[in-house]
């Protein structure tokens, strides 16, 4: 199996399996406990149907929207994903250049490991930075004032990790980053020559926005668990969130608001997008999935607020769905880190290129020229 057999996310997710050592593969394609929110997000977009018109001179359809004050060629953008150093050789630097290709967004993450100036002298696609509030503070205010100097769009706050989410598999794989070579690790990697080549002659792995500020962020050297329940601080709280909006003083998005009542105290925080996620799976299991959760936010605030769907996205029927019930855009993470491992920038490149067709193709069975033309009526839920 190699690109040219990969259609669709799940066959990414097969070719990202065979060329990674298992260690990394779990650890993305993982979640947390029995994994039950994480098969949710997916599936919840099956309770639902869409009905289409017809008739209606679909031989020009306009994908475009328009989130945190970027517009995007299609409704789907690359969530801010951790360390993407562990997939490919070429990390977030990969990603970035196949967002800007394909017209679309993308994010980084406090722990990633291309600096934030880096990936600003790269490319002027729209690109977002994803904050993690460590208990050294300075942190904060010195990751959002290198984003503002590196021409960084928005800033997003992820407040759903205030401590990890109970990954059993990287228990099991003994999952560590940097990835070290251990008595139980070796035959994976051995087995994966070409990945443990470019990864250990490659860049040195460096979580490269840490580095400068917080001694242990300059490499884990340990598990992401251990790292997150020792750096993040979970006395995090709305006046903490309120201090990074008004610091950035632009677009800014919360990104893992799952309820009613939170949704209104971001809007009154001044957030212009809450992100309806649960982290992909990999934090509370049990909790609801995004789109289960999406019309009963959007009901309450989709008039004062952009809602972003994160999670499950597999299809792009999938964001057809989401843009229905209220969605502004949807965003994904697993997707396309899966075709990152698959083949670095070529392979995040190929699954925006089959996501775009996706959308596009199913708008125009929809009968719908524009995203606009996707709402309620387009949509009904099963009584079973
Ligand atoms: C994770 C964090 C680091 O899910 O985003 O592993």
């Amino acid at each position: 199996m190699n690109l040219k057999d990969c259609h669709n996310v799940e066959d990414f997710r097969k070719l990202a399996k065979k060329k990674l050592p298992s260690p990394i593969f779990h650890y993305i394609d993982g979640g947390s406990d029995d994994e039950i929110t994480l098969k949710r997000n997916s599936e919840s977009f099956n309770s639902c149907d869409l009905v289409p018109n017809i008739l209606t001179d679909v031989s020009d359809v306009d994908l475009s929207t328009t989130v945190l004050g970027q517009k995007i060629d299609f409704p789907l953008f690359l969530a801010a994903t951790a360390m993407h150093r562990l997939y490919h050789h070429h990390g977030e630097k990969a990603t970035a250049r196949a967002a800007e290709k394909m017209g679309t967004m993308f994010g980084i993450s406090t722990m990633a490991t291309t600096s934030i100036e880096e990936i600003g002298k790269l490319t002027n696609a729209p690109k977002l930075f994803q904050l993690y509030i460590h208990k050294d503070r300075g942190l904060t205010d010195n990751l959002i004032e290198r984003c503002r100097n590196a021409g960084f769009n928005s800033m997003c706050l992820t407040v759903d990790t205030v401590v990890a989410g109970n990954r059993e598999r990287d228990h099991r794989t003994g999952f560590s980053t940097p990835p070290r070579l251990t008595l139980g690790s070796l035959l994976s990697f051995a087995l994966h020559p070409r990945w443990t080549f470019n990864h250990f002659l490659g860049e040195k792995f460096l979580l490269s926005n840490l580095v400068h500020v917080t001694e242990k962020g300059s490499s884990i050297d340990k598990s992401v668990i251990d790292y997150i329940n020792e750096q993040f601080d979970p006395s995090m709280n709305w006046k903490d969130a309120e201090y990074c909006v008004k610091k950035w003083n632009g677009p800014f998005a919360l990104k893992g608001v799952m309820s009613v009542e939170d949704a209104k105290k971001a809007i009154d925080i001044g957030c212009t997008a809450i992100m309806i996620s649960n982290h992909g799976g990999r934090q509370l299991d049990g909790s609801r999935a995004p789109f289960d959760q999406l019309s009963e936010i959007v009901d309450a605030v989709g008039d004062k607020i952009e809602v972003i769907l994160d999670g499950g996205i597999k299809r792009g029927t999938h964001v057809l769905k989401a843009l229905a019930l209220g969605a502004k855009a949807c965003s994904f993470g697993k997707g396309y880190l899966f075709a990152l491992g698959a083949a670095g920038q070529q392979g995040v490149e190929s699954v925006l290129q089959k996501m775009k067709a996706e959308i596009k193709r199913d708008m125009i069975l929809m009968g719908c020229k524009s995203v606009k033309d996707l709402n309620r009526s387009k949509i009904r839920f099963r009584k079973d």
